[in-house]
């Protein structure tokens, strides 16, 4: 009898650009404070790309990290997605640049755009092209450079968002079960609320994607543990996309789960939409935070607009 594929994250890695932008630096640049930014989202600093840096370089950086930390070469990679709703060029798409920065030239490589969700769909769709035996390895990237989509005059948005990139790779193995249950979907009737489209920069309805945020996440969190048999006491983590602290402890709240069960980086980073999670995952995962066995929920929702979770055990 075929023993049943079973798709594992192998290795994670992340890449964040060298420059640090504190809130006291964006008090010089537009009127606001460190305190009214602290307050309502939770960041105090983000990464912001600089000269020589972009996001090809960003994600190949992170993609690299996770082929070490897996002791896999770049040739062994079958596929490579990107995550990333601000691409350096509209052709060729980020997963292909990476495909030729790193030599994973056995690769198939494309990108997604599913906004602060993408790095979720991304594994859903890694996942599913595993587990037809189609493919043995994939590198699932999330990547942003929202600086460049960032009015850096309009405060309600400036001191939102980050740049940074975070990966996992994802092979076919056998044994125990990583992967339980996933569940996304899109509510484009509310697209515009969250918005790149009639001007260059990012608009958004702040107080609209906050009420769609704190709906849809614990709903969706719940469906998937629904899907998988769980229940939201078997969870051990829960690994949400870092778009304000606000948001993760009114979810946390719903869910009545402790805010501990929460870990969060965005105070350092800020929101880096698709790779807040694969970044945090990263940073979790060296610092030995992750144990082996340990029931995660992931949990992305963003610009659509998107949502999507997943359960994994580490
Ligand atoms: N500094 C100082 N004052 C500011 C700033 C700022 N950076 N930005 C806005 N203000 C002012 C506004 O001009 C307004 O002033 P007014 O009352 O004189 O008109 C006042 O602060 C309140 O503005 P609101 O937009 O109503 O502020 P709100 O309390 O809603 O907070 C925030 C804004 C933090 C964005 C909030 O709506 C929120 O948490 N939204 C969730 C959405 C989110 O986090 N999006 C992130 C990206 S999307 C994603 O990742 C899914």
């Amino acid at each position: 009898m075929m023993e049943e594929i079973v798709i594992k994250i192998t290795g994670t890695g992340s890449a964040l650009p060298e420059k640090r932008l504190t809130n006291f630096d964006l008090q010089e640049m537009v009127e606001t404070s460190d305190e009214w930014i602290r307050e309502r989202t939770g960041i105090a600093e983000r990464r912001v790309a600089e000269e020589g840096e972009n996001l090809a370089s960003l994600a190949a950086k992170a993609a690299q990290r996770a082929l070490e930390m897996a002791g896999r070469s770049a040739e062994e990679i079958d596929m490579i997605l990107v995550a990333t709703c601000s691409p350096d060029d509209m052709l060729p798409c980020c997963a292909c640049q990476v495909q030729g920065l790193i030599g994973a030239k056995n690769a198939t490589a494309f990108d997604i755009n599913a906004a602060c969700s993408g790095f979720l769909f991304g594994l859903q769709t890694a996942y599913a092209y595993l587990q037809t035996g189609m493919y043995k390895r994939a590198l699932v990237i999330g990547a942003e450079v929202l600086s460049k989509l960032v009015d850096w005059t309009d405060r309600s948005t400036c001191v939102l968002f980050g740049d940074g990139a975070g990966a996992a790779l994802l092979e076919c193995s056998t044994g125990q079960k990583q992967f339980l249950g996933f569940v996304q979907g899109a509510i484009g009737e509310k697209g515009m609320v969250l918005s790149c489209a009639r001007t260059r920069f990012v608009q958004m309805n702040g107080q609209e994607v906050y009420r769609f945020a704190v709906k849809q996440v614990p709903q969706c969190i719940e469906d998937v543990l629904e899907k998988t048999g769980l229940s939201i006491q078997d969870i051990d983590l829960f690994v949400l996309h870092q778009a304000n602290v606000r948001i993760i402890e009114a979810v946390a709240k719903r869910l009545k789960v402790d805010i501990e069960k929460f870990p969060m980086n965005l105070s350092r980073v800020g929101n880096m939409s698709s790779a807040t999670i694969p970044v945090l995952l990263d940073e979790l995962n060296r610092e030995g935070k992750l144990e082996t066995g340990q029931k995660i929920v992931l949990s992305g929702f963003g610009a659509g607009l998107t949502y999507g979770a997943c359960v994994l055990v580490w």
